[in-house]
């Protein structure tokens, strides 16, 4: 009888380890990925050369060297699946295929992402992986892939719709079984509030829709809408206690390079370092100019968004065309930045002694009263005084002024 009862005992506690088994892969995103993604400028329009040239640029222009690392292909790589099951990528435009690719930019010391959807299709009308998740995970661990963009298009309407915590789990657990680690990017557009329940199953979630290539817009698409640059900003408020390492809130990726102004883009890339958002820049690489390459390989911006604590900024100050964001950096330093919205320069002044910086959800606080910080312009590289005198500044239109502040010894 007591053998009896051991022996179930150690049944219950091996089915139970089993199941606790399954998690998320760990330690792949302690800081909010960084890397390229196609859809924004190319949309469905992709290829392997594409790939492997976006690779070499990225190397070349110093985006590897900054922190970039990912290569990721959106919708639309797909071809058919084979009798057994297994996807394959589209022959024509991947004629080497997925691993060969991989392959490649691994060489260059960079990693692969791909894109599929918890539906019977993608957005793009290939196939999804419902159903498939087990063979569709396996595929990607063979083929050499590090990260995966995880769709919500063709999962059914109303009480047919899949249940998105069902559909993130069961893949999430399709590729820890497969046993190569894959970051998982949940992408429902942010619809079920997934960072109250995603926190376990993906490193990242799309908190709104997709953004649109423009600084204050809505572009209609029948059925839903994509939203400009301070837009999809503004969806972010209240978001930021969900994100932290491993975590994160995912905004969408960058317009950076695609806006037709430096300061918006700058403006875009230093919002996005604010709001510990992913760095996906969703431009063509291969023709950067020389000023958008400086914007997105500055390490001081960079550090900002990839700083070991990961806490989201937030705007401590509005006004009708300005704000004053700040977030806490590690070492009791601070970023801070001040946006333009408008069309036309502000200026803005800032006695830093009577406004002491305080972020009461992480306990962090800064009060220039009792302690003078130093002033770091970001985009200059170039100090900008200390808080012991009044900040005076024009930020142009749609731009935006960035520092960093630390503690004088
Ligand atoms: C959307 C997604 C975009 C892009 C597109 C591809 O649902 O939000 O970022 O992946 O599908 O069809």
């Amino acid at each position: 009888m007591k053998k009896n009862f051991k022996f179930l005992l150690w049944l219950t506690l091996a089915t139970l380890s089993q199941f606790s088994m399954a998690q998320k892969f760990p330690d792949l995103a302690k800081t909010p990925p960084m890397g390229w993604n196609s859809w924004n400028k190319f949309g469905c329009n992709i290829d392997e050369k594409l790939v492997r040239e976006t690779a070499d640029a990225m190397v070349k222009s110093g985006m590897r060297d900054a922190g970039y690392r990912y290569v990721n292909l959106d919708d639309c790589w797909h071809g058919e699946r084979d009798a057994a099951g297994f996807i394959q990528a589209d022959a024509k435009r991947f004629p080497s295929g997925i691993k060969a690719l991989a392959d490649y930019i691994h060489l260059k010391g960079l990693k692969m992402g791909i894109y599929s959807d918890a539906g019977k299709q993608t957005c793009g009308k290939r196939p999804g992986s419902q159903g498939f998740e087990a063979q569709d995970a396996k595929q990607y661990a063979r083929w050499g892939i590090d990260y995966l963009k995880y769709d919500w298009c063709n999962t059914g309407e109303g009480a047919a719709q899949r249940n998105p915590r069902e559909a993130y789990t069961t893949m999430r657990d399709a590729l820890y079984a497969a046993g190569r680690p894959i970051v998982l990017s949940i992408c429902e557009w942010g619809e079920s509030k997934p960072w109250e329940w995603a926190g376990e199953i993906g490193h990242l979630w799309r908190t709104s829709g997709d953004i649109a290539n423009c600084w204050e817009c809505e572009v209609g698409h029948g059925s839903w809408s994509s939203l400009g640059v301070m837009n999809t900003l503004d969806k972010q408020a209240g978001l930021r206690k969900f994100s932290h390492p491993e975590k994160w809130n995912d905004p969408d990726m960058m317009q950076v390079g695609n806006l037709p102004t430096l300061g918006e883009n700058r403006a875009h890339f230093g919002l996005w370092a604010m709001l510990s958002a992913p760095l996906f820049v969703g431009t063509d690489l291969r023709e950067m100019s020389e000023e958008i390459r400086t914007v997105v390989t500055n390490r001081e911006v960079i550090a900002v968004d990839q700083d070991e604590l990961g806490i989201q900024g937030f705007p401590a100050l509005k006004s009708k065309n300005i704000e004053f964001w700040v977030k806490p950096l590690a070492g009791g330093e601070w970023a801070v930045a001040i946006l333009n919205r408008s069309d036309i320069p502000q200026t803005f002044q800032h006695n830093w002694k009577n406004h002491h910086l305080e972020d009461d959800l992480n306990g962090r606080a800064a009060d220039f009263s009792k302690a003078v910080f130093t002033i770091k312009d970001l985009w200059a590289g170039a100090s900008a005084g200390t808080t012991g005198d009044v900040l005076k500044v024009t930020v142009p239109a749609r731009d935006l002024l960035m520092y960093r502040l630390k503690p004088e010894k």
